[in-house]
């Protein structure tokens, strides 16, 4: 048995010269949990040819959808940012990852917090009926240098608005916090800064930081998940994974080429 599903694009969608979205079809056995990545890829010269990637698509979903940079030399991107509908993905039969509910210790409010395309494992969680349960709030936080980078997560929660089952909840529970690190918008600012200084929380009109009731996961770069891990841990936030609950969870966004 091979190791991959062979998958069937049905739609890619370019956002800008470095991001763009695709979906494919999802082979029935292929279970995961919101939140998690499996390897994907190409068969390039008779070779798999797989990077990991986070699904942006909920598990209760039929397809299956990722977010993916776009890097000229990059070996596996610079192949797929060309997929056309019917080509054929690879997808690897076994997903895992640490950024799932049950990882962290139950709590209030979930803090989402990303960058780039960090914001993939997000987009599966707030469409994950279970967590609006979970947690009484949640925020979504996506950074970025420019405002087109935030067009993905734009429309995703756009989308979720308008949806007859999601409306609801998130008018009830998430707030979405784009910010933008390199031109004018109407939130600036790295993710690290908006937190020291509670100009997050002062924006969205809650109560900063408290242990007892926040819970975080944390997704995109490496400078920044090693900023925040400090400052969580300076807090006495624990950090959980799959053996150990904790706090806060961490996962890098793994395409970097
Ligand atoms: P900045 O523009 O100030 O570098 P990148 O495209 O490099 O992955 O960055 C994505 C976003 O993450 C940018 O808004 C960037 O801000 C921000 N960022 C990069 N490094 C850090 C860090 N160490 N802490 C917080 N935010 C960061």
């Amino acid at each position: 048995m091979s190791a991959f599903h062979r998958e069937k694009v049905l739609s890619v969608q370019h956002w800008t010269d470095t991001l763009f979205s695709f979906r494919a079809t999802r082979n029935s056995g292929f279970r995961f949990q919101n939140g998690q990545f499996a390897m994907i890829g190409l068969e390039v010269d008779g070779r798999p040819l797989m990077r990991a990637y986070s699904m942006a698509s909920a598990n209760h979903e039929d397809e299956l959808e990722f977010f993916s940079i776009k890097v000229a030399d990059g070996p596996l991107t610079s192949r797929l940012q060309r997929i056309k509908e019917g080509d054929t993905i690879l997808v690897g039969r076994k997903a895992t990852g640490t950024l799932i509910a049950d990882n962290l210790i139950p709590g209030k409010r979930l803090l989402l917090l990303s960058t780039g395309t960090g914001l993939a494992p997000f987009a599966s969680l707030i469409k994950d009926p279970e967590v609006y349960e979970q947690f009484e709030t949640i925020v979504l936080v996506h950074g970025c240098r420019q405002v087109s980078e935030l067009a993905y997560g734009e429309e995703l929660v756009a989308k979720l608005r308008d949806d007859e089952l999601f409306g609801p909840l998130l008018t009830e529970k998430l707030v979405y916090y784009p910010t933008v690190t390199r031109e004018p918008f109407r939130n600036r600012g790295r993710i690290t800064d908006l937190i020291t200084s509670k100009q997050l929380f002062d924006d969205i009109g809650q109560s900063p930081l408290d242990i007892e009731t926040d819970r975080v996961m944390m997704c995109g770069s490496p400078a920044m998940l090693e900023e925040l891990r400090q400052m969580f841990e300076a807090r006495g936030f624990a950090e959980g994974n799959n053996s150990e609950p904790g706090h806060f969870v961490i996962e890098k966004a793994f395409v970097e080429r």
